[in-house]
């Protein structure tokens, strides 16, 4: 396990493409976090500006929503140097996501302990535990719904985490 932190106060979840796997992980650590009573925000984005400005896959609505979380209201927007500043703890959909992150934190010349902490989004979930939440974009409904079950499970157990702090 990375840390026995205590509730961050802010987190953001951040994938490639910021259209399939971190809008859904945004909505399901909201919701997650909310019955839990714990007061964090929420918000995430890509590493890549390809889909800027766009609402997440219509795949990735449709799986999420027949989970209960409603993501269609949701805009893509790119990673940047700010968000090292404004966020607490940032965590990475796969490995590339967490390397691509780690670049961009190496980059700012600030101390290191001003700067969000940053980890890859399974770190804490002892069923998935170092593991990607793998990128469904080329993928079938499984995959979608793979993307569902690690997000869930994922976030589940930073929160439990927190709650035992
Ligand atoms: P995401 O999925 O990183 O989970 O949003 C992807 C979305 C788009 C692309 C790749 C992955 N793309 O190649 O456009």
């Amino acid at each position: 396990m990375l840390m026995k932190a205590c509730t961050p106060s802010s987190v953001l979840l951040v994938c490639l493409g910021n259209i399939c796997r971190s809008p859904t992980a945004e909505e399901v650590f909201r919701q997650q976090a909310a019955i839990a009573g714990l007061s964090i925000k929420v918000d995430s984005a890509g590493t890549s500006d390809w889909h800027v400005g766009s609402a997440p896959d219509a795949r990735s609505q449709r799986h999420a929503k027949s989970h209960g979380y409603k993501i269609n209201k949701l805009v893509a927007r790119q990673v940047s140097a700010n968000d090292f500043r404004d966020f607490d703890l940032i965590l990475a959909m796969d490995s590339q996501n967490l390397a691509d992150l780690q670049a961009i934190k190496d980059s700012i010349a600030e101390s290191e302990d001003s700067l969000a902490t940053l980890a890859l989004f399974s770190e804490e979930d002892p069923t998935y535990c170092g593991s990607d939440v793998p990128d469904p974009y080329k993928g079938d409904n499984d995959d979608f719904e793979e993307v569902i079950e690690r997000i869930e499970s994922s976030a589940q157990a930073w929160i439990e985490s927190w709650k035992a702090c």
